[in-house]
């Protein structure tokens, strides 16, 4: 019995494949924190798309086998490591990596990684705060160098990044235009600060957008499925425009000549090439917006753990995304 109490439910993954593959488990060892470490009770986990490229095998990091995928807890502190000042039991917290893998009942995480979770939102809405807010920051401000004043094409924006940029662009006095597949993702666009929202699985909306921007054009889109949208979006930008790539699942042909008219840039973001000091100032930024109040994730699908393989089809296979993905243990 006294084994029994060190135990935990984690997914576990033994080999890459299709959804399958994550294997819940009910007798995995919890955790021992480290010095310089933080062992949470998990209250919610965000599902991202890149946990599913991992877990197939044909994304360009591999974690050595068996993995737990996740890492966008958000829980309450069960322990710390013996150099760990900032926190304490009890603490809610959420985080931006995780060592042991989030999809679990605990997991440990450095503490250079862990947050306080404010009041102001739930565990959910914590899980939902690193990949989604931290990756829209990056695009809008530290590749996109947005400005007050210019305007945004969210190009994707019902799902856990795009909520993420409209709130922020909005926040910074961007003018903010968010395209969604559906009727309810367009209202939960326009609920979390786009200006005007368009739906992107209508045969016409490029033109809707085209009448709505006038002959001037957008001065930045972020785009989440750049491999079927990067010829259009050249189309759509302004003088000097730049579209950041943030999701892409193929590739497409487009024709250079097409920057050249406008003088514009195809820029590629990558969450994970950011150094220290950008991860910080992303950091600052979302605590700012939490404090402010703008800051707050919407919250889509929830799953309960034993249901992850659903978790995974689903946010690849999307009828519709309204705001973030999470699993519940
Ligand atoms: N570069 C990086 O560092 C980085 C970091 C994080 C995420 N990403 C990538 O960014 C993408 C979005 O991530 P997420 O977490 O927001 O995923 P998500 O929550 O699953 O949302 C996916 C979004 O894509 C939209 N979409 C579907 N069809 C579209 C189309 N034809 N044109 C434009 N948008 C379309 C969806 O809209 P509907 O469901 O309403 O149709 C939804 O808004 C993913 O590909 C992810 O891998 C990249």
């Amino acid at each position: 019995m006294a084994a029994a109490r060190n135990m935990m439910r984690a997914v576990r993954v033994f080999e890459f494949g299709g959804p399958g593959v994550l294997k819940l488990q009910t007798d995995v060892p919890i955790p021992v924190p480290k010095e310089n470490q933080v062992l949470i009770k998990v209250h919610a986990c965000g599902v991202n798309p890149v946990e599913t490229y991992i877990r197939s095998g044909t994304y360009a990091r591999k974690p050595t086998l068996p993995y737990t995928p996740g890492s966008d807890v958000a829980g309450v502190v069960e322990s710390v490591g013996q150099h760990v000042t900032a926190f304490k039991k009890g603490d809610r917290v959420f985080t931006t990596a995780t060592l042991s893998g989030g999809y679990a009942d605990y997991a440990v995480a450095a503490a250079n990684t862990v947050f306080p979770l404010s009041d102001k939102l739930d565990f959910k809405q914590g899980a939902a705060i690193a990949i989604p807010y931290f990756t829209a920051y990056r695009a809008l401000f530290q590749k996109g160098c947005a400005k007050a004043g210019e305007s945004v094409l969210i190009h994707g924006a019902s799902g856990g990044v795009g909520i993420a940029a409209c709130q922020m662009a909005r926040a910074r006095g961007l003018k903010v235009l968010g395209t969604a597949g559906t009727a309810e993702g367009m209202n939960m666009v326009l609920r979390n600060g786009a200006h005007q929202a368009f739906n992107h699985r209508e045969a016409n909306y490029v033109e809707k957008i085209k009448e709505y921007t006038g002959t001037k054009g957008v001065d930045i889109i972020i785009e989440m499925l750049s491999n079927v949208n990067l010829a259009t979006d050249l189309h759509l930008l302004a003088y000097g425009g730049r579209v950041m790539v943030v999701g892409c699942r193929g590739s497409i042909e487009i024709n250079p000549r097409d920057t050249m008219s406008k003088e514009s840039s195809i820029i590629g973001v990558s969450l994970f090439l950011g150094t220290q000091e950008e991860k910080n100032e992303c950091a600052a930024a979302v605590l700012d917006g939490i404090e402010a109040g703008w800051l707050k994730p919407g919250i889509g699908s929830e799953y309960p753990l034993e249901n992850v393989a659903k978790a995974h089809e689903d946010i690849i296979h999307s009828s519709g995304a309204r705001g973030k993905m999470v699993l519940l243990p």
